[in-house]
């Protein structure tokens, strides 16, 4: 157990099946429980595992995008006559896979940034483009690695000593290239010896914070205890908490900043209780084109992740009758339980194991739901935003710009 044990999300590598290249992701939709690793061959199965969450966190889902624009360039245009028609059928592409999700503003920053490399040089021959747009979204993680190991050192130099520090959703190496922002800052300030705690919201509904930040807590060694969102109040009346930090999909020109649901919630009651609330995030999720936080687009879900919670994991048979009994039944395909009310549960075969996944009702069939999966923090409400290039502070607007400035951001390309 160490800061160095913590997981890689997604990754380029040759597919051996094919011999042809391939974008690596880790299903983060069923983990920690079951342990995926999904191999995309063409854009639209990069496009698939962002929609359905399989790769999520927004650092993360620039790098999914520059790479998911590399695959296809790789691997799904030996039919493109000319560098035109390449670049005319990338704008789509890239469009295509910008629209996957509407919140976070990297996904759409990493398509633009790549469309814009194409473009730029128009003058090569299409084998050298290929070549050039691999080695831009190859760069493009490892730039998030180092911006993110940036923004721990100075984030960690907010935090006092012994901290008790809480946080929101998923920040961390999982939702970047590598590392983490939020999460960044608090294995920074672990290996410094100044984190006591860390309190980690379960982050509901879809428990970002119970699978996968106590996943990567656990395996850096960094000491934490799982709280349910609503406890968050209370922990921070009892005195239990010196910072709360989180991280970011999209920061407006003015500071006010979309994360995670509940986030805002989590602003408010800083203020309450006189602790400072941090955001850290690149550049890259500052997104100057917007003047405030009400032009940002909130992402709805799919009302199931509020009426049930899914479930994965790998089911051991115990004796060879039970072996026989799960071939049998998982023979033609994924086994479809039947359970009543409304539960959902299929069981696959995977090479000598069977997976189970599993959506569980609890709400009853036929209610309405209202499922924002981001919410936006006024930046009044915000003590400071940790960026790879510095620290911005009240009033953001002016040192926003400041630190933006040939970053390279999404008003840059646009
Ligand atoms: O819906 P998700 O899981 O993609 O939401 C992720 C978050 O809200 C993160 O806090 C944010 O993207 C920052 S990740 C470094």
């Amino acid at each position: 157990m160490a800061v160095s044990d913590i997981p890689q999300t997604l990754w380029w590598a040759d597919d051996p099946a094919t011999g042809r290249p391939a974008v690596y992701l880790v299903d983060q939709s069923r983990l920690p429980l079951a342990g995926d690793v999904l191999v995309c061959s063409a854009y639209s199965g990069v496009c698939s595992a962002i929609s359905g969450m399989a790769v999520r966190g927004a650092p993360a889902l620039g790098v999914a995008a520059a790479m998911a624009v590399a695959l296809w360039a790789v691997n799904e245009t030996d039919d493109v006559d000319g560098v035109e028609a390449f670049l005319a059928r990338l704008d789509e592409v890239a469009a295509e896979i910008a629209a996957t999700r509407p919140t976070a503003v990297n996904l759409a920053w990493g398509a633009e940034r790549m469309r814009a490399v194409a473009h730029d040089n128009a003058d090569l021959a299409l084998p050298e483009l290929r070549d050039l747009l691999v080695a831009e979204a190859l760069a493009m993680a490892d730039e998030d690695e180092a911006r993110n190991r940036r923004i721990g050192e100075l984030g960690a130099a907010l935090l006092p000593e012994d901290a008790h520090v809480l946080t929101h959703c998923n920040a961390g190496s999982l939702a970047t290239a590598y590392f983490g922002t939020a999460l960044g800052v608090i294995f920074t300030a672990f290996e410094q010896g100044k984190i006591a705690g860390v309190w980690v919201d379960e982050t509901r509904p879809v428990l970002q914070g119970a699978r996968l930040t106590a996943w990567e807590l656990r395996m850096a060694g960094v000491p934490f205890r799982l709280i349910t969102d609503n406890a968050a109040a209370s922990v921070m009346r009892a005195g239990w908490v010196d910072a709360v930090i989180v991280g970011a999909d999209r920061i407006a020109a003015n500071g006010d900043t979309a994360n995670k649901i509940g986030t805002y919630g989590l602003a408010v009651l800083c203020k309450e209780h006189g602790i400072p609330f941090y955001v850290a995030a690149p550049t890259s999720t500052v997104d100057l084109t917007l003047a405030s936080g009400d032009d940002i687009v909130i992402e709805e879900r799919d009302p199931r992740e509020v009426t049930g919670v899914t479930f994965s994991g790998v089911i051991e048979p115990r004796t060879s009758a039970e072996t026989t009994a799960l071939d049998a039944l998982t023979r033609e395909g994924p086994w479809q339980v039947p359970i009543a009310k409304g539960h959902a549960m299929e069981i696959t075969r995977k090479g000598g194991a069977y997976q189970v996944d599993g959506w569980a009702r609890v709400a009853p069939p036929g209610v309405e739901v209202y499922n924002p999966a981001f919410d936006v923090t006024p930046a009044a409400l915000i003590t400071a935003i940790v960026t790879e290039n510095g620290v911005a502070s009240p009033d953001f607007g002016a040192s926003l710009e400041t630190l933006c400035e040939g970053s390279g951001g999404i008003h840059e390309l646009r």
